[in-house]
């Protein structure tokens, strides 16, 4: 399949890997040696080349700096005690980065640059995979419009670039989030289901003042009401009540493949799961008298991270303490033996390239 597409490489002269601690890693400062560059032109996909990391020639009239067709996704690899590295269901994410970019209109990346060059890659820079507990590579696709011309119109040329970088965790603590009813993330008919760039920049503004108020995290809800939960900042949200697990609903959230696997794995388990709508006066009842006893982040970036704290309108709902969760502590566990290929993988997720 490879081949099908060609794949020029470009071998770095020197390796950085030799500067990196790898007991120390921040997440996304450190960039791997390679990247893989294609570009799209005239309507296909022309060239792809993994090159040694480096910077771009950008015209200053780059479409997407100016009208915003940029996408991304977010994957991980993780390294097997057998020196084995693996790639945790790179196809979810291949899959709704073409949804991302159809959404954008953007040109679909074919699986022989998207899934076939990514593995070319990480095979190469197999080293930069962290051996370190709890560590992984972070492997950031991403694609955006390079036509050098201003004017609102789809770019006439893309470049889809993959770039990776080991890292520790996101978050090294449970969260304080804050439940957001002023500002929206996304509305219905809009974009919030895909991965684009302006997603996240239109976050940051009401992140850093919920920061200023003492929390870590937003908790998003829906644009008409903002009565219904959606998801956190850079994951999703998962909240056991009673015996079941229950994930928000919407087409204007980020459908995570961590969330997924949770749920699928909590089916698998026996749980009752269930992706529904969630208001904000059922969780904060819910946490009140008991019903609620676990809620937590899920995403690649985040892994499972658990919410200690979620705050509505000035007052704190405190969650039992993160330790004695049994669902989330089981998962976490669970999936981290998964990955790093310590268990079997009954459900094929793990994208092993050796
Ligand atoms: C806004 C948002 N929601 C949810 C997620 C979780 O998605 P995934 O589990 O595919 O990483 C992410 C990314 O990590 C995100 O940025």
């Amino acid at each position: 399949m490879v081949d099908s597409i060609n794949i020029q490489v470009e071998q770095s002269p020197d390796s950085r890997l030799s500067q990196v601690d790898f007991n120390n890693l921040k997440f996304g400062q450190i960039l791997s040696d390679h990247m893989l560059v294609a570009s799209y032109d005239k309507g296909s996909w022309q060239s792809v080349r993994i090159l040694p990391y480096g910077n771009l020639p950008l015209s200053p009239a780059t479409s997407a700096l100016h009208y915003g067709q940029a996408i991304f996704e977010g994957i991980k690899a993780y390294k097997f005690e057998d020196d084995r590295v693996s790639i945790f269901r790179p196809d979810k994410n291949y899959e709704r980065f073409n949804k991302s970019a159809v959404r954008l209109e953007m040109p679909e990346v074919p699986e022989e640059i998207f899934i076939d060059g990514l593995a070319k890659l990480i095979d190469l820079d197999r080293n930069w995979v962290p051996s370190t507990p709890g560590a992984s590579l972070y492997i950031r696709p991403f694609m955006f419009g390079t036509e050098a011309a201003l004017g609102v119109h789809p770019s006439a040329s893309y470049q889809f670039i993959i770039i990776t970088s080991p890292v520790g965790a996101y978050y090294n603590k449970p969260l304080r989030v804050k439940v957001e009813i002023e500002y929206t993330r996304a509305a219905e008919g809009g974009v919030g289901f895909s991965k684009n760039a302006g997603n996240y920049a239109l976050s940051l503004y009401p992140t850093r003042i919920a920061q200023q108020e003492g929390y870590d995290q937003l908790i998003w809800t829906d644009a008409k009401e903002h009565k219904y939960v959606e998801e956190a900042g850079t994951a999703n949200l998962v909240f056991k009540v009673g015996d079941t697990l229950i994930t928000p609903s919407a087409e204007t959230i980020l459908h995570g493949v961590t969330r997924r696997s949770i749920i699928e794995l909590a089916r698998h388990w026996g749980y009752k799961a269930e992706e529904r709508k969630v208001t904000v006066q059922e969780l904060l009842e819910g946490i009140e008298n008991g019903t609620v006893t676990e809620a937590f982040a899920a995403g690649t970036a985040a892994t499972l991270t658990p919410i200690s704290v979620i705050g509505f309108d000035g007052k704190d709902y405190t969650l039992p303490d993160p330790d004695n969760r049994e669902f989330s502590n089981r998962v976490l566990a669970y999936l981290s033996d998964l990955r790093y290929g310590r268990i079997e993988d009954p459900f094929g997720w793990n994208y092993v390239i050796g």
